[in-house]
């Protein structure tokens, strides 16, 4: 059914245009639209690009337009590749320091997987025009874009597509593919701890002559991705002003002062920025509010450490951690670290406990964050993101957002290695999430460690592709996996007794979400507390993997077993709620349960199939 790709022909081409673009910059800034370009732009999806250039798409070329005449402005695509063409190194700029150690990359770049966007501003309907750079001729049937249910019109002409995206206030967010494009990933084998093979490159690991009917399909992906984020115009609260005496123009080029400014904003006009790949936005304590303006491009990661109850990070540009190795650790001369609690992460908060903290996020894409993308120390501020993006998280441990207590996340999209969608606190609504998922961990997480949770409200969540490379990588939609010991950094996977009977997981409802392709479970639950009242609504899985093998894996199968505390006592979960479930076109019921729904669950437990 899915057409293969014809990988070494692609790649053959690519060393070639390592080379400054000539592209036209036809950019527009009015009232109905605004569009960007970098002359600093540069073809390579082979190796890292200079600090003061900005990696640009190989394969895509976009153009936009609101107007009736039709006129076409630039948008410059982006690009971002697995491990930034460093390779799996530890120690900074040294691309000698390689190590075989894992760090959650697997045959992406072996394959030569890249990810492409463009970003836009509007306030009207407007016509996206995607070109491919490689003369490949778009006809009517040779695409597809997600998530599928966006309807767009869209037409052909002279082998390019246009696409009619409609004015969201909301924004939208979607991935343009080409079947000509699609990689198939495939396990080894169909043993549990098989894992991806790669049939391209004989040189490279986890290489196959060929693959064969042993060997299952997982996933089906872009072998290069192209996302489109059209964002609405930024409130003019949320952009600073530049002239004020509070205010901290960045200079272009390296970045510096920026942890002895007396400044409370640091504002990033349109232009190419970088921290190095041994240092970051260690913020002084002055500053409460950083401003990456649509066309900013910031290579670097963010620490604040203010005592302000109000702190913001907004605007349309860019932070990218391109520079860092994975797990760079500013305690360690930012080589590899690998521990949980010194890396860098590119959100980061050291601030004062006890007081009501709110932290304001509009419009940012971070690009290949090299670990967690975000963790706060001493206060866990309510986090109020809007329009944000996250691209190139191809490295392990590259999740999505914590959601302290008190926050609110709308109009998302996560390229996400690890848990994506963390809810692992009360009072917290996220709507509106666009996810590609790499090959760990599940996308709505709330296990790890027993909690008290409750008025949890997840909603209208997009998977556009998933895939988990083995049953042992915690394959799911929802999840809530064993205990993690910090200590041994591991998971106590086997360990039924770990659950703790004094703490509630209540009053949540997980509800609108739909997993275009071949997805994983709907659940893993391992009970760390007593669940009540949790409801799961209205899920659409478009398929389980079919193909020989699959099974075998086990990655399909939905859990949720008996658990106790370590006296033996048993976790209740009552009020566990399944409705409107739905595999294909076949809407799971209590007698489908284990075979439409793959779904298995402790028979002590009260849960209601509807
Ligand atoms: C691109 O636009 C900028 C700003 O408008 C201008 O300074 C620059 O010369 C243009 N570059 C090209 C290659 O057209
Ligand atoms: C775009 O237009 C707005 C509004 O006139 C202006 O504030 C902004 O500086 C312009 N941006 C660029 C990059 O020219
Ligand atoms: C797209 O079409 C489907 C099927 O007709 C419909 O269920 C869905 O609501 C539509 N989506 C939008 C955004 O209009
Ligand atoms: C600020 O950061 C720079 C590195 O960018 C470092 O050399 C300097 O010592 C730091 N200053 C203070 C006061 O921490
Ligand atoms: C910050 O303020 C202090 C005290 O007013 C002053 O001494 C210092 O020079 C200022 N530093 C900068 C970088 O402006
Ligand atoms: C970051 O800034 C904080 C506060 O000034 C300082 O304690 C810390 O050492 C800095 N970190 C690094 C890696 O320089
Ligand atoms: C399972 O976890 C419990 C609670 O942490 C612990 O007491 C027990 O020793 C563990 N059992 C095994 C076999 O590791
Ligand atoms: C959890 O369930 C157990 C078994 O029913 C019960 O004894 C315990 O009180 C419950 N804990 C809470 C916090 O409700
Ligand atoms: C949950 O709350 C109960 C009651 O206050 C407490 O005994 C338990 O330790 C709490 N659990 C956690 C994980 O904090
Ligand atoms: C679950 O819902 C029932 C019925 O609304 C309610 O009585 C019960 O208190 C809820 N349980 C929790 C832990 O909130
Ligand atoms: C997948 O993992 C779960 C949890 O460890 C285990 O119960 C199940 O048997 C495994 N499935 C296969 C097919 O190995
Ligand atoms: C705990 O659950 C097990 C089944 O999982 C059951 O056999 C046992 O009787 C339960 N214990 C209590 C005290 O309810």
């Amino acid at each position: 059914m899915w057409r293969r790709l014809i990988i070494a022909s692609l790649l053959a081409g690519i060393a070639e245009f390592s080379h400054a673009t000539s592209n036209s910059n036809n950019t527009v800034n009015d009232s109905k639209l605004q569009t960007w370009w970098h002359d600093s732009g540069v073809i390579n999806t082979e190796s890292p690009v200079q600090p003061e250039a900005v990696r640009q798409s190989h394969l895509y070329s976009v153009q936009v337009t609101n107007s009736v005449d039709q006129t076409y402005y630039d948008s410059f695509v982006y690009q971002t590749i697995p491990r930034n063409g460093q390779g799996n190194i530890l120690i900074p700029d040294d691309l000698t320091s390689t190590t075989s150690a894992s760090d959650g990359i697997t045959i992406e770049e072996t394959i030569g997987m890249t990810m492409s966007w463009s970003s836009f501003l509007y306030s009207a309907d407007v016509w996206v025009k995607v070109h491919r750079l490689d003369g490949f001729s778009i006809v009517s049937d040779s695409f597809v874009i997600r998530p599928t249910n966006h309807n767009f019109t869209t037409s052909v002409t002279a082998g390019d597509l246009f696409i009619q995206v409609p004015f969201d206030e909301q924004g939208s967010k979607f991935s343009v593919e080409f079947n000509d494009n699609l990689y198939e990933f495939h396990d080894g084998c169909s043993d549990p701890t098989c894992s991806y093979v790669q049939d391209t490159t004989a040189e490279g690991p986890y290489y196959v002559e060929k693959f064969d009917d042993s060997m299952p399909l997982i996933s089906v992906e872009p072998l290069d991705t192209l996302l489109i984020f059209a964002s609405p115009f930024e409130d003019e609260s949320l952009i600073p002003d530049q002239t004020s005496a509070t205010s901290l123009v960045v200079s272009e080029g390296r970045i510096s002062g920026l942890n002895t400014t007396n400044a409370t904003t640091v504002i990033f006009g349109p232009g190419v920025y970088y921290a190095t790949a041994t240092d970051y936005l260690n913020l002084s304590a002055t500053v409460s509010w950083l401003y990456f303006a649509p066309g900013a491009y910031v290579k670097g990661a963010v620490e604040y450490h203010t005592s302000s109850s109000l702190i913001r990070a907004t605007g349309h540009g860019v932070l990218s951690g391109e520079q860092y190795v994975y797990q760079a650790d500013p305690t360690y001369g930012f080589q590899n670290h690998n521990v949980d609690s010194s890396p860098l992460r590119m959100w980061k908060g050291t601030i004062p406990g006890g007081q009501q903290t709110t932290w304001i996020v509009n419009g940012p894409t971070v690009n290949s964050p090299p670990f967690n993308s975000m963790d706060w120390y001493g206060g866990l501020p309510a986090c109020l993101v809007t329009d944000y993006k996250q691209v190139g998280g191809f490295f392990g441990q590259t999740d999505g957002m914590q959601a302290y207590p008190g926050s609110v996340f709308q109009n998302i999209f996560y390229h996400t290695n690890d848990d994506t969608i963390k809810v692992y606190h009360s009072d917290v609504t996220i709507s509106n999430v666009i996810v590609q998922k790499g090959s760990t961990a599940p996308i709505i997480q709330f296990g790890w460690a027993s909690r008290n949770i409750s008025n949890i409200r997840v909603n209208d969540i997009n998977i556009i592709h998933s895939r988990w490379n083995s049953n042992g990588s915690n394959p799911g939609l929802i999840g809530s996996n064993n205990l993690y010991d910090p200590s041994t950094t591991s998971t106590t996977a086997g360990n039924s007794s770990t659950a703790d009977t004094y703490s509630t997981a209540s009053d949540i409802v997980l509800s609108n979400i739909r997993a275009e392709g071949i997805s994983g479970p709907l659940m893993r639950i391992y009970a760390l507390e007593n669940l009540s009242n949790i409801t799961i609504s209205n899920v659409w899985i478009e398929e389980f993997g079919s193909c020989n093998g699959f099974e075998d894996i086990g990655i399909s199968e939905s859990f949720m077993p008996a658990m106790t505390d370590a006296s033996g006592n048993n976790v209740t979960v009552e009020g566990f709620v399944i409705e409107n479930f739905v595999v294909g076109d076949e809407k799971v019921t209590l007698d489908t349960a284990s075979t439409t729904g793959n779904l298995y669950w402790n028979a002590a437990f009260d849960v209601t199939i509807t």
